[in-house]
């Protein structure tokens, strides 16, 4: 019988590392074994893809627009129609699936649309082991309850002191929603040798990724982030949180 997906959602300040964080852990996931993932792009600054190199056809805030103003084709009804074009919009890669969910604003109201594709979202579920969502500080998706609470936020920050009043923020508004404390968690990126990562109080973050060239030069080169090598220090680091997430999942698994 498959098991329900752990759902972990990133988020963040924008330019923290949710996007490298989030694809470098669809990797060291595909690596621990746990296939396939879904890779959840709920950044209208869609570019999850890039850090995955694949390709998106199409979204899912387009495909939304265009399942009410166009033309459906016979023999379907709307529900079968969005779950189809659904369906298209998952691009498949090797180990992991991606569906972006493009820009949500507009007019009208679209709370039947938003709940075709929660629905959507529960059916494709069940094929997944672990789905990553590289999410907005503002959770909005949470929020519309579109990708359902997450199972682990993480909350990617640079370690100073400046992030903090970020991670503060994300907290109280994820506690609003309902997220329970200890499903909130603290990932402090671009971390530099040698500088002491701000104090938190009592929690630990449950990792502290380093300051990587690998994940710099991929950015300058324009490749895709998983592709940096598995033994660099940003790599090694995110392999050691998928670890951690999995031990997550199977205690949640257990209970
Ligand atoms: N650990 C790291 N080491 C070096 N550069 C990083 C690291 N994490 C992120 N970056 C760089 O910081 C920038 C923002 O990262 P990105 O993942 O796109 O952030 P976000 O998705 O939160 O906006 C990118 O140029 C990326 O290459
Ligand atoms: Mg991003």
């Amino acid at each position: 019988m498959p098991h329900k997906p752990f759902t972990i959602a990133l988020s963040g300040k924008g330019g923290t590392g949710k996007t490298t964080t989030s694809s470098l852990l669809v990797r060291a996931l595909i690596s621990l074994g746990e296939t396939p993932v879904l890779a959840v792009d709920a950044d209208p600054n869609a570019n999850l893809h890039e850090a995955l190199g694949v390709t998106v056809r199409e979204t899912l805030g387009s495909m939304r627009e265009e399942a009410f103003t166009r033309h459906i084709p016979p023999g379907m009804n709307r529900h079968k129609y969005v779950q189809y074009r659904f369906r298209q919009a998952l691009v498949e890669s090797e180990g992991f699936d991606l569906v972006a969910m493009g820009r949500t604003e507009g007019s009208g109201c679209y709370c039947f649309a938003n709940d075709l594709l929660s629905e959507c979202m529960g059916e494709l579920e069940r094929d997944y082991h672990f789905i990553i969502i590289d999410s907005e500080a503002g959770m909005e998706h949470i929020a519309r309850g579109t990708i359902g609470t997450p199972d682990l936020l993480l909350i990617v920050s640079d370690p100073g002191a400046r992030g903090l009043r970020t991670i503060a923020r994300i907290r109280e508004i994820a506690t609003q929603l309902g997220l329970p404390k200890e499903k909130i968690r603290v990932v402090f990126n671009q971390y530099k040798t040698g500088t002491a990562p701000v104090d938190i109080g009592s929690e630990e973050p449950i990792a502290i990724i380093p300051d990587d060239p690998a994940v710099e030069q991929a950015d300058l080169q324009a490749t895709p982030v998983s592709q940096i090598p598995a033994d660099s220090p940003a790599g090694i680091a995110v392999q050691r949180l998928a670890e951690k997430i999995i031990a997550l999942a199977k205690a949640r698994q257990d209970q």
